[in-house]
């Protein structure tokens, strides 16, 4: 019997490399979308590229409770366990700043990205009796930011005591509860940008590039491994280098390497 993965978001980018970095590696994965026909193709292209594993797409808005409950009940039905919860699912709300954040704007990123993913673990945890692996899609906005990601950062920066906490709270059912702390990830919001908008935006980086989605599903194989049952409670940055600048990246501080 394969173990199971549930990823939230999972119908594009980032998370949609995550389930198929899990089907890969031979779980049964659970993808959830807003819309049910991108799950139902995002699981079906899944199941297709790894015939050995069973999938299944499900619709979940996850500011409403009810369906984050529906959900849980489905792959319940369908599976009858869970051994890896991947939080990824998020509002970015891109361009509000306390100048334009509106109460709706703010309800709307805290009741998906903390609120949701908090009653989503809610109910993830009880569906792994086999102990399991909680993780939560992070960012270095929680600890640094730029303008007009207020409600953003502020909802990323509450992932860190959140998993902290559970981590504590889940240790005794041989749950393990970490956190990818991510910097930029290549998505189809990229293909917008001109290849000069591109290069310009990579020069920042100490790396030289963006992660891509499946080096952001690579920290996650390597945190959900059962070789590491005893990470838990922990982030791992996975962002170019940005973090560690003190001052904007400058390419020719290496010129005399
Ligand atoms: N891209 C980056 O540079 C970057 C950097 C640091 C951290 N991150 C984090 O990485 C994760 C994945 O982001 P991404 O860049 O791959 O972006 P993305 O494609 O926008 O992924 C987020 C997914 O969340 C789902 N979602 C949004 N609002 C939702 C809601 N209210 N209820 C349920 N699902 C909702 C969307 O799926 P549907 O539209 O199909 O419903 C969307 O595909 C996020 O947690 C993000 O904060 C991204």
């Amino acid at each position: 019997m394969n173990p199971v993965a549930m990823i939230t978001g999972a119908a594009r980018n980032t998370g949609l490399a995550i389930a198929r970095r899990f089907a890969r590696d031979g779980y049964d994965v659970c993808l959830t979308s807003r819309s049910e026909e991108s799950a139902a193709a995002a699981a079906e292209a899944v199941a297709r590229e790894y015939p050995g594993v069973r999938t299944l797409g499900l619709a979940m808005e996850q500011s409403d409770l009810a369906q984050v409950e529906a959900a849980f009940r489905r792959v319940r039905d369908a599976f009858g366990r869970l051994n890896v919860f991947i939080a990824n699912a998020a509002e970015l709300a891109v361009g509000f700043s306390i100048y334009n954040t509106t109460p709706e704007v703010w309800d709307r990123v805290m009741n998906t990205n903390v609120r949701g993913t908090f009653f989503c673990c809610q109910a993830a945890y009880p569906l792994m009796s086999e102990g399991g692996s909680i993780l939560l899609i992070s960012s270095v906005h929680a600890n640094q930011s730029i303008v007009g990601r207020v409600a953003y950062s502020a909802s990323k920066a509450a992932l860190g005591g959140m998993m902290r906490s559970l981590a504590l709270e889940l240790a005794n059912r041989d749950i393990r509860v970490n956190a990818i702390v991510a910097g930029a990830i290549w998505t189809d919001r990229w293909a917008a940008q001109t290849p000069e908008q591109t290069a310009q935006r990579r020069l920042k980086y100490p790396a030289g590039r963006e992660s891509t989605p499946e080096e952001i599903a690579s920290a996650a194989a390597f945190l959900a491994s059962l070789d590491n049952g005893t990470i838990t409670g922990t982030e791992l940055t996975v962002d170019s280098g940005i973090s560690i600048c003190l001052l904007p990246y400058e390419k020719e501080w290496n010129r005399h390497a």
